[in-house]
């Protein structure tokens, strides 16, 4: 079972006695529709780790019969479970952690009464997170960016996509993504940077948003491309953000420099997706208000609708992206926090897992996969990451719970206990 490849002297770490190993096997593929709840349950199971990756993942009375295993017993490092339940690490794929403070105004105004998009309209929402963004420095920024990275890592996240979005000029952008990239290099996971700068047009543009447009995509994105500082560009397509015609714009600006594409999109308003995915998003975000000729094209391709439930929640709506029928009729979907100050400030994957049972509808499997495997599809790192199986990458994350649906049925407690990432403990509780 074990593979004999192994490397040569690497630090060995077996997770034995899990009551329950959701492994998540099969296809490195987006989960659709039945086989989303498909999470490859092993009890009492064993993990073996070695050189970063799994080695071999079963049930544990097989797995300590492996002749590698008893013949190097010795250079193994043993971690007994408990019968806790061990799952992928959780990805987060979509995040925007560039952010100096929390919007309290905002806060207290939508507690009164007044709605996200009138807060914004009057000089209040995204816009005024950039003001303090591009007051402070890049390590200030990203000492910013790696609390809450070690944040979510404590929620059992162990892979997080982040975005620019708060700086809005070419250097506010670049210094953001500088800061993404100097945390990454402080943090066990993995962070996979995504350029932001069409998030809304700044104050300095409000009059002529298409030169705005125009210089994210002459200048933006070319220079950040060549930096390599983004896997991904995305833009806020909505009413008071950008058209459908001026977010083509960019995504087809991404693709021509080599960039990846992403949207927000359908948030508050329905948008014509078809020609958005002619450019091939990985991932269609937020999705509250897909209109229903669409959901039979987004069931055809491979991009992955995010759903964001904890913005629902944060901004006080009663409605939430309609999980049930994208999922019923073949659509790939994933889950992430939408981490942000301004309609999701949660580090929190278990939150938005409970969120997505309890309002979307989502039996606690569907949950998991959707942020397991199907969220590494929305990063397209699905032949690494997403499920526990030998050659990928060793990232778990172990929960002090013994049925893995108490995941999601204990809200707002942290049981996450432990991680384990690239086959090495990078946290425990206590
Ligand atoms: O995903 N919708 C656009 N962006 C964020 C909100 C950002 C903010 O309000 O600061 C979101 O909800
Ligand atoms: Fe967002």
């Amino acid at each position: 079972m074990v593979k004999k490849n192994a490397p040569a002297s690497p630090c060995y770490l077996l997770l034995a006695n899990i009551g329950q190993l959701l492994t998540l096997r099969g296809e490195s593929a987006p989960r659709r529709g039945r086989a989303l709840s498909e999470i490859g349950i092993i009890e009492d199971a064993a993990v073996l780790c070695g050189g970063g990756k799994i080695l071999a993942a079963g049930p544990q009375r097989e797995l300590l019969r492996d002749p590698w295993l008893k013949t190097n017993r010795k250079k193994v490092q043993e971690l007994d479970c408990q019968k806790r339940v061990v799952i992928p690490g959780l990805i987060d794929c979509h995040t925007h952690p560039v952010f100096a403070e929390p919007r309290l105004v905002d806060f207290e105004k939508r507690i009164s009464g007044a709605g996200y998009e009138e807060i914004a309209a009057a000089g209040g929402g995204i816009r005024s997170s950039v003001t303090a963004v591009r007051r402070l420095s890049r390590g200030e920024l990203s000492t910013k960016v790696l609390t809450a990275l070690n944040a979510m890592l404590e929620q059992g996240t162990s892979v997080v996509e982040a975005k620019s979005g708060y700086g809005l000029t070419l250097e506010d952008e670049v210094k953001s993504l500088e800061a993404i990239r100097d945390a990454a290099r402080h943090w066990p996971g993995e962070v996979v940077a995504t350029l932001l700068a069409a998030h809304v047009v700044p104050q300095e543009y409000a009059k002529k948003p298409n030169e705005y447009v125009r210089m994210v995509c002459d200048e933006i994105i070319p220079l950040v491309a060549r930096k390599k500082l983004a896997q991904y560009v995305d833009v806020f397509c909505e009413r008071g953000a950008f058209t459908q015609e001026q977010s083509e714009r960019v995504l087809a600006a991404a693709r021509k420099y080599g960039v990846g594409t992403r949207a927000h999109v359908c948030q508050f308003t329905a948008a014509n997706l078809g020609p958005l995915l002619q450019h091939q998003p990985a991932s269609l975000d937020h999705m509250d208000c897909v209109q229903p000729e669409d959901i039979s094209l987004l069931a055809r391709g491979d991009t992955v609708a995010v759903l964001l439930p904890g913005a629902n929640y944060f901004l006080g709506h009663s409605n939430y992206p309609d999980a049930r029928r994208l999922i019923d009729a073949s659509v790939p979907v994933a889950l992430a926090t939408d981490y942000n100050p301004g309609t999701s400030p949660t580090p929190s994957m278990p939150f938005v897992i409970s969120l997505a049972c309890t309002h979307m509808k989502m039996s606690p499997a569907e949950a998991i996969a959707a942020t397991t495997i199907n969220a590494a599809c929305a990063l397209r790192l699905q032949a690494r990451k997403g499920s526990i199986e030998a050659g990928k990458d060793a990232d778990l994350a172990v929960f002090d719970v013994n049925d893995y649906r108490e995941i999601a049925y204990w809200f707002a407690w942290d049981r996450c206990d432990r991680m384990i990432v690239a086959g090495q403990p990078a946290w425990s509780r206590g």
